[in-house]
C-alpha cells in the first residue's frame, strides 16, 4: 500500500441558496468531521477545508424570486450555514466561500491552463433564452408537454410523471418557469471539455486501480464509464459567477461545477502557504466526502479537470453516502419537509453530539436510511444515557463513595478471569473501532464504542463493588476487589472518552474535566491502554454527559415537521433547492377600466377569527366595514393563526356575490399578497385608516 505523508480531506461545498439541514450533515460533514478528528487524534498531518458553493443559476434565480441581488443572497446563507457547523462542531480548518477573489483568481487560472493547453473545444449552439426574464434558461427552468406521456409539466431535463430523461427541445409548448414566457432560440458560444478523452485513464485509475471504494460509488462510476463520457459545457451565460478569463467572454461564466471543486483548492491557499504540499505532493492523500448526488462530479469531472490540468493530486478515496429521509419521506426544501440545523441547535441545546451520534449510528453509508424523531429519542435515552452516561455516572459515583474519589490500586494479586477480559476488550475495542473508520465504516465504529460502554455495564454487574462494600467489616479484602473494579472502569471511562472524541467530541470535553485530564489523553494512541489515570489521582464530581429526551420534545418537532411542511405543501420539489414556480406569475389579459370600476373595494377591520371545523384552510373572518359586519370566510389557515389576525386591517372586495363554504356564507373576499416562498401577507397590515372607504 502506497505510503501517504499527509491528508487533505474536503466536505462537499453547500450551495449558500439555503440554510443546512440534517441530511447534509449525514451525507458528509459528520463522516468527515469524525474522521478529521480522528486522523488528528492520530498526530497525522491533515488538513480539513470547506466553504461554501455561492455561484450557480439556482442562487440567481432565488436572488430575482426575492428582489435582491445574489451577493446578499450568499452572504445570508454562508452566515447561517457557517453558524451552523460551528455549532454542530464541525471541525473545519477553514471554511471559505467560492465568492473570494482568491477562489475566482484560482478558477480562472485553472480555466486559463486548460485553454492554454488548447484542451477545450469551443462551440456555438442555440440555447432557449427567456427575453422577459432576460436570461438563458438552463434546462430546469423551462417546463411543457412531455412528449411522451403527454404531462403537462414535464421539465427541459426530466419528466417526472414518466421518468423519461428529457432535452428542452423535446418539450411540447415550452415555457419559462420564470417568467412564463415562451422561450426563444438564441445561439451563444461556450467551452466543452472532452471527458471522453479521459475515459481510458478514467477506466484504469477508477475501475482497476481503486476497487476498494464504496460499491455504491464504484457502481455508479461504472456506470457513466461503461455508458461512454461526453463533452461537456464548461461555461454558461450569466453575470453570476466566474467570469470566463478570455476576451470577448462579458456575461460568460465559468460553469458552477467547473469552478465549486476547485474551492477546495482556493480554500486550502487561503488556510496556509504550504498549500501545494497538500495538493501537488504524490504523498498527500486527498480524500472527498460527499452526498451521492455528487459522485460523478467527483469521481468522474473533477479528477478530469485535475489530471488535463496536470499538476495536482486526485482524490484517493471519495467515500460517498446515500440520503437521508425524514419520517418516511424525501428530505424537500420546497415542501419544508427537513430538520434544519439551525432550528436543532435552538430547540436542543447541549444535545449537538446527540444528534451527530444518531446520524452516525443511523448513516446512510450504504442505502438511503431514514430518520425518525422516535429513534432519535430511543437512541438518547436507552443508548446515550442508559448505557454510555449511566456507565460512566455510576463509575464516578462508587469511586467516590468507595474509594475516596481517587484512581484506587490494581491489585494484581487478586485480578481475575472477569478482570482480564475487560482489559482485552478494552484492547480489542480500539483495533475494532481503528479499522471500522480506516475503511469509512463510521457506523460500525461507533457501534463498537457503544458496546465498550455495554461491557462496562455488564463487567460492573458481574463485580457488584456495592455488594462488597457491605461486607467490608467482616471481608477487608473486599477493599482489593473494589479497588480492581473501580480501577479498570475508571480507565474503560478514559477509554470510552478517547474513543468516542471523534463522535461526540462534546462529551469527551466533559470526561476530560471530570478526570482532570488534558486534552492529551485523548491521543489515539492511548486507547486500548489500563494505565491512563494515575493511581492515587483525585478526580472531580460526577458530570451529567446526557439528558433524557422527553415524548413532549418529540411531538413537538413532529408537531413541526408537520405544520411547516403543511405551509409549503403547494409548492413543487427542485433539485438545486429552488422552487420551479413562477417568479411572478404571469400578467393577466388586459381588462378595460369599466371592468375594474365594478368592483367595490373597503377597508376593514377583522374583528375575529376562528377556525372552520374539518377545513384546515379555511378561517372565518367577522370584518367591521364601517357601515356594516361582514361575515368572510378565507383560505388562509395554513398562513396564519386566528389569534394572530385580529385586529389587522384589510382591502375587501365588498361587492362579490355571497357563496357558501362549508355551510358558511362568505360575503365577499380579503385580498392578500403572496411572497416568494407561497405564504401569505397582509398588504395594508399596519395602515391605520378609517374603515369602510373605497379604494380606487
Ligand atoms: O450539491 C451541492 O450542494 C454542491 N454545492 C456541492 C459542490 S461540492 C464541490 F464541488 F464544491
Ligand atoms: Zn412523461
Amino acid at each position: 500500500m502506497k505510503e501517504f505523508k499527509r491528508t487533505l480531506i474536503t466536505a462537499a461545498l453547500p450551495y449558500a441558496n439555503g440554510p443546512l439541514h440534517i441530511g447534509h450533515l449525514a451525507g458528509c460533514y459528520i463522516p468527515a468531521d469524525v474522521y478529521a478528528r480522528y486522523l488528528r487524534a492520530q498526530k497525522k498531518d491533515v488538513k480539513f477545508v470547506g466553504g461554501s458553493d455561492e455561484h450557480g443559476v439556482p442562487i440567481t434565480i432565488r436572488a430575482l424570486k426575492e428582489g435582491v441581488s445574489p451577493q446578499d443572497i450568499v452572504d445570508k446563507y454562508h452566515t447561517l450555514i457557517k453558524d451552523s457547523f460551528e455549532k454542530m462542531g464541525i471541525s473545519f480548518d477553514i471554511y471559505s466561500r467560492t465568492s473570494n477573489k482568491i477562489h475566482h483568481e484560482t478558477s480562472r487560472d485553472f480555466f486559463k491552463t486548460l485553454y492554454d493547453k488548447g484542451l477545450f473545444e469551443e462551440k456555438e449552439t442555440e440555447q432557449y433564452f427567456d427575453e422577459k426574464a432576460n436570461i438563458f434558461l438552463a434546462d430546469r427552468y423551462i417546463t411543457g408537454e412531455c412528449p411522451v406521456c403527454h404531462n403537462a409539466s414535464a421539465y427541459g431535463d426530466q419528466c417526472e410523471n414518466c421518468g423519461s430523461s428529457l432535452s428542452p427541445e423535446q418539450l411540447i409548448n415550452p415555457r419559462s418557469t420564470l417568467s412564463d414566457a415562451i422561450p426563444v432560440k438564441r445561439k451563444t458560444k461556450h467551452w466543452y471539455f472532452p471527458l471522453q478523452n479521459y475515459e481510458p485513464w478514467l477506466k484504469q485509475w477508477i475501475l482497476e486501480e481503486h476497487t476498494e471504494w464504496k460499491n455504491n460509488v464504484y457502481g455508479q462510476c461504472k456506470s457513466w464509464l461503461d455508458n461512454g463520457l461526453q463533452s461537456r459545457a464548461m461555461t454558461r451565460d450569466s453575470n453570476w459567477g466566474v467570469k470566463v478569463p478570455l476576451p470577448d467572454t462579458e456575461g460568460k461564466v465559468l460553469y458552477v461545477w467547473f469552478d465549486a471543486p476547485i474551492g477546495y483548492i482556493s480554500a486550502t491557499k487561503e488556510l496556509t502557504e504550504d498549500w501545494a504540499d497538500y495538493w501537488c505532493q504524490d504523498d498527500t492523500r486527498l480524500i472527498h466526502f460527499i452526498g451521492k448526488d455528487n459522485i460523478v462530479f467527483h469521481c468522474i469531472i473533477f479528477p478530469a479537470m485535475l489530471k488535463a490540468h496536470g499538476s495536482f493530486v486526485v482524490p484517493d478515496n471519495v467515500p460517498a453516502n446515500e440520503f437521508l429521509n425524514i419520517e418516511g419521506d424525501k428530505v424537500s426544501t420546497s415542501r419544508n419537509w427537513a430538520v434544519w440545523v439551525h432550528e436543532f441547535v435552538k430547540d436542543f441545546e447541549g444535545c449537538e453530539d446527540v444528534l451527530r451520534y444518531v446520524l452516525c449510528a443511523n448513516a446512510p453509508e450504504t442505502k438511503d436510511n431514514d430518520f425518525t424523531w422516535k429513534d432519535f429519542q430511543e437512541r438518547n435515552n436507552s443508548e446515550l444515557v442508559s448505557i454510555f452516561g449511566n456507565f460512566v455516572n455510576r463509575t464516578w459515583v462508587l469511586m467516590h463513595k468507595l474509594c475516596g474519589g481517587k484512581v484506587p490500586v490494581l491489585h494484581r494479586d487478586v485480578f481475575d478471569e472477569t478482570d482480564q477480559q475487560i482489559v482485552s476488550d478494552i484492547a480489542d475495542a480500539k483495533a475494532k473501532v481503528q479499522t471500522a473508520l480506516e475503511n469509512f465504516r463510521f457506523r460500525d465504529a461507533l457501534f463498537e464504542v457503544i458496546d465498550l460502554a455495554r461491557k462496562g455495564n455488564k463487567y460492573m454487574q458481574e463485580k457488584e463493588p456495592w455488594i462488597k462494600a457491605k461486607s467490608l467489616d467482616t471481608n477487608p479484602e473486599n477493599q482489593k476487589l473494589i479497588d480492581n473494579c473501580l480501577y479498570l472502569c475508571m480507565q474503560l471511562t478514559a477509554n470510552l472518552a478517547i474513543l468516542a472524541n471523534p463522535f461526540m467530541p462534546n462529551t469527551s470535553k466533559k470526561m476530560l474535566h471530570m478526570m482532570k485530564v488534558v486534552d492529551r489523553i485523548l491521543e489515539w494512541q492511548n486507547a486500548g491502554k489500563i494505565d491512563l489515570l494515575r493511581t492515587g489521582y483525585a478526580m472531580r464530581a460526577p458530570e451529567l454527559l446526557f439528558r433524557k429526551i422527553e415524548d413532549a420534545e418529540i411531538e413537538a418537532q413532529l408537531e413541526k415537521l408537520r405544520s411547516g411542511s403543511a405551509l409549503n405543501e403547494k409548492k413543487t420539489e427542485q433539485t438545486e433547492s429552488v422552487s420551479v414556480q413562477s417568479v411572478l406569475p404571469a400578467l393577466k389579459d388586459q381588462i378595460q377600466y369599466d371592468d375594474f370600476a365594478k368592483l367595490d373595494f373597503r377597508t376593514g377591520t377583522i374583528l375575529s377569527a376562528e377556525k372552520v371545523e374539518k377545513a384546515d384552510k379555511l378561517l372565518k373572518l367577522e370584518i367591521d366595514l364601517g357601515f356594516e359586519m361582514r361575515t368572510i370566510v378565507s383560505g388562509i389557515a395554513l398562513h396564519f393563526k386566528p389569534e394572530e389576525i385580529v385586529g389587522k386591517k384589510v382591502v375587501v372586495v365588498a361587492n362579490l356575490a355571497p357563496r357558501k363554504m362549508r355551510g358558511i356564507e362568505s360575503n365577499g373576499m380579503i385580498l392578500m399578497a403572496e411572497d416568494a416562498d407561497g405564504k401569505y401577507i397582509f398588504i395594508n397590515g399596519d395602515t391605520d385608516c378609517a374603515n369602510g372607504l373605497a379604494i380606487s
